[in-house]
């Protein structure tokens, strides 16, 4: 089991650090972890955000875990240079294309979410958001026009085969929960969201055992926090799977508690390959403080083992160890706590 592990920026090697403590007390059969520079920290050490010989690392594991990446320093950088070329080069370089991101309520945050209690209760949903295509990878610049004004612009588009391959990850991932499918798109305005919706319900007749519904991305932001409770699984594109996730981390309580996987087409010896991280940044503004909650990483990892190791079992583990940790009150700055991240990683080791 070879787990790449790349830390990045800000507090990205503090939680990542969290996450491996928790799988080497696993006691897993053949785990073996290597490092790996990524962001802004391979930028100032190699001259690369994603040095080939990370890239040459990842394509070498069977998973990566991986941190977040970002900083100040790089602002002014040209784009491809960037930290956050880091990991948009891992999920395209890897066709790791479909992005899972629970949010669900633990028991005993209700109180945190940015939602009244009696609707942070009723949240149980899963973002399926398109990771390879969008206006992220389209072509984009910036000029002069004729008259003399500067000009950014940046291409939204989606192939046909971008948005079947990503509709059937999310029936599929819909099957496994309540069946009700919910595409996000603004087909009203783009015809990039035509196009998706177009084959979502072409798609959908492969799974006429799921209920599909279609929204518009800003009356759906406005659901999500009047009702959220309605959605199971939310299928939507790059940007707006994004930005809706975000929103989401706020009803659950914190930004620190929501992870992801990020997967392909490609399979390993034990399961799906994939990339496993937070949704958050590398949180300049606590970087290097111990103060950042490392659940959200630890999460991640419970979803490699899932996913990329078919381990239900130690991620189940995993799950119930942060879960108790919450119910028992273990708190960081994020939740209205004191508790900083090596000490939350002990109260989840412990519970273990
Ligand atoms: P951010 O997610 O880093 O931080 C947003 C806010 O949430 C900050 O106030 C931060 O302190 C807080 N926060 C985030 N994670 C937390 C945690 N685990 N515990 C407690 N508080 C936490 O978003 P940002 O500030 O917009 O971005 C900072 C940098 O991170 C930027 O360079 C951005 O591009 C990058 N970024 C990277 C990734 C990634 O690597 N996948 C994801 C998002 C942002
Ligand atoms: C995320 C981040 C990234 C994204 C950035 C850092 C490229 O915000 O993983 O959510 O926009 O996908
Ligand atoms: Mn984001």
């Amino acid at each position: 089991m070879k787990i790449a592990v790349f830390p990045g920026d800000g507090i990205g090697s503090e939680v990542t650090r969290e996450a491996v403590r928790v799988l080497e007390a696993l006691d897993l059969p053949g785990l073996t972890l290597f490092e790996g520079d990524v962001g802004a920290i391979a930028y100032h050490r190699h001259g690369h955000p994603l040095p080939q010989e990370t890239l040459a690392m990842a394509k070498a594991a069977d998973a990566i875990l991986f941190g977040a990446v970002g900083d100040p320093s790089c602002d002014n950088l040209e784009r491809h240079l960037r930290p956050e070329q880091a990991v948009l080069g891992l999920r395209s370089e890897l066709g790791l294309f479909s992005n899972l991101r629970p949010a669900t309520v633990f028991a005993g945050l209700e109180d945190m979410s940015g939602l009244r209690p009696e609707l942070a209760r009723t949240i149980d949903m899963l973002i399926v958001r398109e990771l390879n295509g969008d206006v992220y990878f389209g072509d984009k610049g910036m000029r002069t026009t004729a008259d003399g004004q500067r000009e950014g612009w940046d291409m939204m588009s989606y192939s046909e085969s971008e948005v079947r391959r990503i509709a059937n990850s999310g029936f599929q991932a819909a099957r496994k929960r309540s069946s009700r499918l919910c595409s996000v798109d603004k087909a009203n305005v783009l015809e990039t969201s035509q196009l998706w919706r177009d084959v979502v319900i072409e798609t959908a007749a492969e799974y006429p055992d799921v209920e599909l519904s279609h929204l518009y991305v800003d009356n759906a932001a406005m659901q999500l926090v009047k009702d959220p409770g309605q959605f199971d699984v939310i299928l939507t594109g790059n940007l707006f799977g994004d930005i809706l996730s975000d929103l989401a981390s706020m009803c659950v309580g914190s930004i620190g508690l929501l992870a992801s996987a990020s997967l392909g087409e490609r399979e390993t010896d034990f399961g799906t390959f994939g990339l496993y991280e937070p949704i958050h940044g590398s949180a300049p503004d606590i970087a290097g403080q111990g103060k950042a909650n490392p659940m959200a990483t630890i999460l991640s990892a419970a979803m490699m083992l899932r996913h990329s190791f078919g381990d239900e079992a130690q991620a189940a583990r995993i799950e119930a160890a942060v879960a108790m940790a919450l119910a028992d009150g273990i708190r960081g700055g994020d939740l209205g706590g004191k508790l900083g991240t090596s000490a939350i990683g002990d109260a989840v080791l412990e519970r273990l």
